[in-house]
């Protein structure tokens, strides 16, 4: 496809980890044309406001790092919102795109669509081939609702109108942007803020909850970026041979795991925290392992760039300056 850095480019949740990334990512490769609406000047669950700006904008493609986010206690306490929200986010943007006769559009979903019993690692056609894990389940059922858009509106709009609309589904994320909240932030922002405190008070024991036995596969956030811009970049004929019309999603991972004990070890010594780290196994892991199956993906040519001990001392110098 063509790369005119001129194109008009709207990334929806521009100021999110993941969108916040793309823009980034867009801008070092010269593209000028950006267009961005906060979440208090677009209410993107307004159809109205979201038919009337695309109207008006009319981009030439878009990211949809818009939603609606948190982890378990908030996904536990909140289902309705975690519903509605993502549903109409994503109803109302692929809808205007489409209406605005928009070709180019990339959905950001989550490993979350994978069956809570997927063999590992969890490949694309596992999608819909067992029961989601119950706590997020209505986040999940509407990010799956959205690659299902995309497909729907390849399958009956593609040849008459061109359209190609994309999905990705990450595995867990850290990096710029990520939230350090006490209590509602995922594992690395969590462990960062845990070693650093540690170190700043000389506590002479970090305990962690588990095991640490559990696996998890963390990338970078700007890899994110990165892999999204290539999949949105990627010619036709090149992503339709990795891909089926009614299996259309590419997972992005970093391509292995670690046990959280392995990563507590490394965000100590991202951080320097030379104290003693003890697991309580009295407290309850998680999955014993989630893990992406990134083949499709690097089939077409992409890999990550940035290794778990380099992105944690990044992430630790952000966290530092904020
Ligand atoms: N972070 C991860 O580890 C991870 C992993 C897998 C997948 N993903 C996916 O990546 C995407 C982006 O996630 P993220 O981590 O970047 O989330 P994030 O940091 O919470 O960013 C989401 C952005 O969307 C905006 N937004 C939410 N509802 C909106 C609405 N109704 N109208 C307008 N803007 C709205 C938020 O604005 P406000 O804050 O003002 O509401 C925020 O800027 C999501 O689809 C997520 O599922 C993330």
């Amino acid at each position: 496809m063509s790369k005119d850095l001129n194109q008009k480019i709207y990334v929806a949740g521009h100021r999110g980890m993941v969108g916040s990334a793309i823009v980034r990512n867009l801008q070092a490769k010269g593209y000028t044309n950006i267009v961005t609406r906060t979440h208090a000047q677009m209410d993107l669950t307004d159809q109205a406001a979201v038919k009337t700006f695309f109207e008006e904008e009319k981009p030439d493609q878009v990211y949809l790092a818009a939603a609606k986010v948190g982890g378990i206690h908030a996904n536990n306490t909140f289902p309705a919102e975690f519903i509605y929200d993502n549903l109409m986010v994503q109803n109302n943007v692929i809808h205007q795109a489409f209406k605005a006769d928009i070709k180019k559009l990339l959905f950001l979903g989550s490993s979350c669509i994978y069956p809570k019993l997927a063999p590992q690692p969890m490949s694309e056609d596992t999608l819909l081939t067992g029961k989601l894990e119950p706590t997020n389940e209505p986040y999940a059922v509407a990010k799956i609702a959205g690659i299902k858009m995309c497909e729907s509106y390849n399958r009956q709009y593609g040849q008459s109108h061109g359209v190609d609309y994309r999905s990705v589904m990450p595995t867990n994320l850290y990096g710029p942007g990520d939230n350090y909240h006490p209590e509602n932030s995922h594992v690395i922002p969590a462990l960062i803020r845990r070693f650093h405190e540690a170190k700043v008070s000389n506590a002479p024991e970090v305990v962690i909850w588990g095991t640490g036995t559990p696996r998890r596969e963390f990338l970078f956030v700007d890899d994110m970026a990165e892999a999204s811009v290539f999949v949105m970049q990627l010619d036709k004929e090149t992503y339709d041979s990795q891909t089926q019309p009614m299996q259309s999603h590419i997972n992005v991972g970093y391509g292995n795991d670690v046990t959280i004990s392995e990563l507590a070890h490394a965000v100590a010594k991202a951080t320097g925290y030379t104290g003693r780290i003890n697991f309580d196994s009295t407290k309850p892991d998680g999955a014993p392992r989630k893990w992406m199956d990134s083949g499709r993906l690097n089939q077409l040519g992409w890999s990550p760039k940035v290794n778990l001990e380099d992105g944690l001392k990044l992430a630790y110098v952000m966290f530092q300056s904020h």
